[in-house]
């Protein structure tokens, strides 16, 4: 259980699920600490009320400085779209050492999004079943998760409202935009070799490959009982979220 009145530290807070993690917090009126690489890329994070600290996941003497004090962290950072000198191979050495700092700054909870385990054994990806949620709900999920004393140490699946295979996610897309929608299988082979081919060129679109890979390839249909026992429990479906997404301005 998280103290909401003392400090949560974000890790990863200009990325995506991280920039609505941060928000969430302090949607809750919690005050959010953000570790960001660049602070130029961070001034809505400032504008909107989180305390910035820069640091680097491996530069140990920054991680020090942005978990003292604080009662949480939450870390979303991850090199799947790499700057420059990122790799995915420092990502768990990285997170590792941010484990031990805030174990040894007496963090009490510390909450880590990660993927579902993967054989990538299939070659028939449109039935392969995932657990749709959103950035947001996800984000929602992971603050909660501060508070629940269940969690405590757990490793949990968390899904969205609904488990849908590709060919479920074409037919929502037909309704959604009033039109046909022809279904196109790419073979996970197609994907591994244009991950190997991209790789020394591209790393994002490497691991944007990687990425397509792991989905064509794993079922992950995690129940949303974690998110609705969290209290999480107005999440968002898939032809919600695409019926938003269409609405928007094309530009
Ligand atoms: N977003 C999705 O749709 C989605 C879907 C499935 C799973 N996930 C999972 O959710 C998690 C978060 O993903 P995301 O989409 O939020 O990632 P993201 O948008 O690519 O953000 C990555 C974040 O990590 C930070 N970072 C990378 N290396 C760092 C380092 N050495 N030190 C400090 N910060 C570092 C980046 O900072 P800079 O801005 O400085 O580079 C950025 O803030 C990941 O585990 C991902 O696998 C996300």
């Amino acid at each position: 259980m998280t103290d909401p009145q003392r400090v949560t530290l974000v890790v990863g807070a200009t990325g995506q699920l991280g920039h609505a993690v941060v928000a969430e917090l302090l949607a809750a009126g919690r005050p959010v600490r953000a570790l960001v690489r660049s602070p130029e890329r961070a001034d809505e994070l400032r504008r909107a009320g989180a305390e910035l600290v820069v640091g680097d996941l491996r530069d140990a003497p920054s991680i020090d400085r942005a978990v003292d004090g604080v009662a949480a962290v939450v870390a979303t950072a991850n090199s799947t779209a790499p700057r420059r000198g990122d790799t995915l191979a420092t990502d768990s050495t990285a997170m590792t050492g941010l484990v031990a700092a805030a174990e040894q700054a007496g963090v009490s909870r510390f909450v880590y999004p990660s993927t579902a385990a993967s054989a990538l054994d299939a070659d028939v990806p449109v039935i392969r079943r995932q657990a749709f949620i959103t950035v947001a709900d996800a984000a929602a999920v992971l603050v909660a998760a501060l508070d629940a004393p269940s969690l405590d140490r757990q490793v949990v699946e968390v899904g969205g409202p609904e488990i849908l295979d590709w060919n479920d996610v074409a037919r929502v897309f037909g309704r959604v935009l009033d039109r046909p929608v022809r279904v196109r299988t790419t073979p996970e082979k197609v994907f591994a070799v244009a991950q190997r081919a991209l790789r020394p060129l591209a790393p994002s679109a490497a691991n944007i490959m990687g990425l397509d890979r792991f989905a064509a390839t794993v079922d992950a249909p995690f129940p949303p009982k974690v998110a609705y026992d969290l209290g999480v429990d107005r999440l968002t479906t898939v032809e919600e979220f695409l019926t938003a997404k269409a609405a928007l301005p094309a530009d």
